[in-house]
């Protein structure tokens, strides 16, 4: 049994996929995913799983309560963090150019229980943050919706249960319905096909960047250095301001660069994954990271940061300056669409990474079909989007967005230890593009990751490990058994 869970699965090199290789490698007489998108293509991909919640929602509130203008010292220690992720990512997914991201990674260096443990994990990334974005875009969609006197009753556009003290308690509410109704709708797009998809993506990440331009250009003039002043303030409390608090205002807005590495699960559909791969990667990364520590330096230099823990604090800082009012609700239209950006491609990764789990025997045949005229893993997507709904309908947005970081820093540890692991075991293998000095880098990526990751991980670490022994229990029951590497050996 032992031995079994470090069965590593077998690495065809990179070779295996040719440039304009029309599908993954699919079984016999069955259809399979199309190979259609390019480096632009998967670039925006990465943008817009990436711009989202993260700055649009997060971002006050870890000015206001940790880390003062300091938030843009916080953005660049979660990006160095994922710069190394990325860098990791990167060396894998061109050398492996499949559609699972780290759960494959981890099945050719760690070995199966690992495997099922990321894949399990990234289930928090993808299908919890596609719920977290939701609940985020019902709050920027009510705020725009008041403005014409059209806001949802309270009732029917909040989570019925919120945390207080670390619990779950009623919060008096019915049903967030706008945050089940997006992922009701985004299912759609993602049940038709990963072109089409990738078209409505490219169009909603073009509004969202160049409203964020807009943003930028027409404050930055407003920018009162004052503001600035103290850059750090003075520790409150563990926390709270001073280091501690960049630390924790770190790990809340890395929820802002989740995504990047959803590029990776399009491998199985990129046309020249070996090269592109690196592109959509990490070009994604260096746009989102320069965008973000601009952008908290607007917003902290022309309002006070204690003003700006609103759930929509990119248009909230545009308040006190009435010349700006038509950019406000720029902001405004422009999160709406970009939010939905960044769901459609959580809700277009889980199911690729599904798809192959349930093609490595790991779940049932039923996660791995795909649609005969589509080419997509349709069934996967509509499972997907009703638990996603669920979550979305039901959860509020903080304890979402912490189980997502939590999940999402274990894979990326992974991934970062899997790299170096494999330049060991499989030196042999073509890697079209090489993490730089990986003996430094990778470790760093490990430590960097978990460091981040125990920051909520004290707070939330019984729901965590809760989320982790259902895991156990399914692999026990279902993965294990049928695993194709098994059988095979
Ligand atoms: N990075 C994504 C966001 O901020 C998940 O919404």
């Amino acid at each position: 049994m032992f031995k079994n869970l470090f069965m590593t699965k077998p690495i065809a090199p990179a070779g295996h996929v040719d440039a304009g290789e029309p599908f993954e490698g699919s079984l016999e007489g069955e259809a399979s995913l199309k190979r259609t998108l390019g480096p632009t293509q998967l670039m925006m991909l990465g943008v817009g799983a990436v711009i989202g919640a993260g700055i649009f929602v997060l971002t006050g509130q870890a000015a206001a309560e940790h880390a003062g203008p300091a938030i843009m010292l916080s953005f660049v220690l979660a990006g160095i963090a994922c710069a190394f992720a990325g860098l990791c990512y990167a060396e894998f997914a061109a050398m492996l150019p499949v559609s699972g991201s780290a759960y494959s990674y981890s099945y050719a260096t760690l070995g199966e229980g690992v495997a099922w443990f990321i894949g399990w994990c990234l289930v928090l990334e993808y299908l919890f943050a596609a719920s977290t974005v939701a609940v985020g875009w019902s709050g920027y969609l009510n705020a725009f919706l008041t403005n014409f006197d059209m806001a949802l009753p309270a009732h029917l556009a909040s989570a019925p249960f919120t945390v207080v003290d670390g619990s779950l308690v009623r919060s008096g509410t019915l049903i967030n319905l706008p945050a089940v109704l997006i992922i009701a709708a985004l299912s759609g797009v993602g049940y038709v096909g990963i072109s089409q998809s990738a078209i409505v993506n490219s169009v909603i990440v073009a509004i969202k960047v160049v409203a964020i331009l807009m943003f930028i250009a027409f404050s930055a003039k407003y920018i009162d250095v004052a503001n600035w002043q103290p850059f750090i303030p003075e520790n409150e409390g563990p926390g709270k301001f001073g280091t501690s608090g960049v630390v924790r205002a770190a790990a809340i807005v890395f929820f802002a660069y989740i995504g990047f590495d959803a590029v990776s699960t399009a491998a199985g559909e990129a046309k020249n994954p070996q090269r592109d791969m690196p592109i959509g990667i990490l070009g994604s990364l260096v746009i989102c990271t320069i965008l973000y520590i601009v952008v908290s330096a607007v917003l902290t230099g022309i309002m006070p940061f204690q003003l700006l823990n609103t759930p929509e604090p990119v248009s909230t800082a545009l308040d006190n300056y009435p010349s700006l009012r038509w950019l406000q609700t720029v902001v405004q239209v422009a999160a709406i669409a970009g939010l939905s950006s960044v769901i459609l491609v959580m809700l277009m990764g889980q199911p690729r990474i599904f798809y192959t789990m349930s093609r490595d025997g790991l779940l049932p045949k039923i996660f791995g079909k795909v649609h005969p005229k589509y080419h997509t893993p349709h069934v996967s997507t509509v499972l997907v989007g009703i638990v996603a709904a669920g979550l979305a309908g039901f959860l509020p947005i903080n304890l979402l967005g912490e189980m997502v970081s939590m999940g999402t820093l274990l894979a990326f540890s992974t991934v970062c230890a899997g790299v170096l692991i494999l330049r060991y075991t499989r030196p042999d293998l073509p890697r079209p593009f090489r993490v730089p000095l990986a003996i430094v880098i990778c470790p760093l990526g490990v430590i960097a990751c978990l460091y981040l990751f125990a920051q909520p991980f004290a707070e939330h670490w019984d729901l965590l490990l809760s989320w982790i022994g259902i895991g156990v229990l399914i692999y026990a029951g279902y993965g294990y058994r049928h695993s194709k590497l098994r059988k095979k050996r």
